[in-house]
């Protein structure tokens, strides 16, 4: 009897094998956190209520987009056809990679940027090309420009970008469109309240802009899981086919119309945020630690080569940041988020602890 040889596990695609595993460090953090980018302090009172009032029965029907899907529209004054919801601006990034990326197409990303433009590119055929920004974390406009090949088939760019802070201009963006008609340019806004420049108005009016926005920051929704795609309704014809009709849950869909209509709450937080991140700035250059200048709720800074021992001793004195030098061009360079006026005055504090600690270390060594 011939012998049969039995695969115990069918093999996953040689893309997704060659993916390398990405786990956000999260876990146990029941501290100040400083090291998502997320509102630290609460959504809306008005969402609070709307939750607090849905029923057991409201959970049993599936999620019904558009409707919602309307409101948001008007409120970024574009057409319902133009804007889909999507479980969190990770899903959008995803289903737009999947919807237009092909084997042998590019996605031209400046870096360092925001980790999940690379992660769901890598599960497509398409090849990922970075250009590194310089020194100054500015946008790499230039270099940009000069990177651009006739395969180039999406170029995503975070706006604010994370982690550095830094911003592309409109002029840069309309031009970046207009130079790569051939591809689609994505312009990530998820920090846009911290800066208040959007191309929003832009959506249709440029064919192959893309805009995405999240809930998970300002608005201080990211356990919903709750973002937008925009673009022209050419474009978004076809990113529906590839979208789950229900990938945004009920409760997500409820809390979206009041955490819009609370305008008094975004912007007391909003103007919070930037207070603070003035206020931490001022601290930062007393302690004579280099920065970036930001135009989001985070600040990038740079460590040195104790930047582990800096991330432990925060941990350690109840702040929670994030060492982002694993990023290009970021080594010994780490991320803190911008919380209340008060927070950061604690952050400021423990700050000051840590890099005394650091210090002495030196000392012992
Ligand atoms: C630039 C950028 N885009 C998107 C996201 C994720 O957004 P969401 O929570 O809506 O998936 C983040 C989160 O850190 C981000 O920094």
């Amino acid at each position: 009897m011939p012998e049969t040889t039995i695969a115990l596990h069918p093999a996953p695609r040689a893309r997704v094998q060659a993916m390398k595993e990405y786990h956000p460090p999260l876990g146990c953090r029941d501290a100040l956190r400083l090291d998502f980018n997320e509102n630290t302090l609460a959504c809306s009172p008005k969402v609070r209520e709307v939750l607090a009032g849905i029923s057991a029965g409201s959970l049993t029907r599936y999620p019904e987009r558009e409707p919602v899907e309307a409101i948001v529209a008007k409120h970024l004054g574009l057409a319902p056809a133009q804007v889909a919801l999507t479980n969190g601006v990770d899903e959008a990034i995803h289903v737009l990679f999947e919807t237009f990326l092909e084997a042998g197409d590019e996605l031209l990303l400046p870096v360092p940027t925001y980790t999940m433009y690379e992660v769901y590119a890598s599960a497509t055929n398409a090849r990922v090309v970075t250009v590194q920004a310089a020194d100054d974390l500015q946008f790499p406009f230039e270099r940009l420009l000069s990177a651009i090949t006739p395969r180039t088939k999406i170029i995503a760019i975070a706006n604010p970008n994370s982690p550095s802070g830094s911003v592309a201009t409109r002029e840069q963006i309309v031009e970046l469109a207009r130079r790569t008609p051939h591809a689609l340019l994505l312009v990530d806004e998820a920090y846009f309240h911290f800066y208040g420049e959007t191309v929003a108005d832009l959506i249709g009016a440029i064919p192959n802009l893309m805009l995405a926005r999240t809930f998970s920051k300002a608005y201080g929704l990211a356990g919903l899981r709750l973002g937008l795609l925009a673009g022209p309704v050419e474009l978004m014809r076809w990113v529906r086919r590839v979208l789950s009709p229900y990938s945004v849950n009920s409760l997500a869909l409820a809390c979206l119309p009041p955490a819009l209509e609370d305008t008094a709450y975004l912007d007391w937080y909003v103007g919070e945020v930037v207070a603070a991140r003035r206020q931490f700035e001022t601290a930062l250059d007393a302690a004579g630690v280099r920065r970036w200048p930001s135009q989001a709720n985070f600040v990038l800074v740079e460590i040195g080569a104790k930047h582990a021992a800096f991330t432990q001793r925060m941990r350690e004195v109840g702040v929670l940041v994030r060492d982002r030098s694993s990023d290009p061009g970021c080594d010994g360079r780490v991320r803190i988020t911008i919380g209340t006026q008060e927070q950061m005055r604690q952050a400021a504090i423990a700050l000051n602890e840590a890099l005394e600690g650091n210090k002495n270390r030196d000392v012992g060594n």
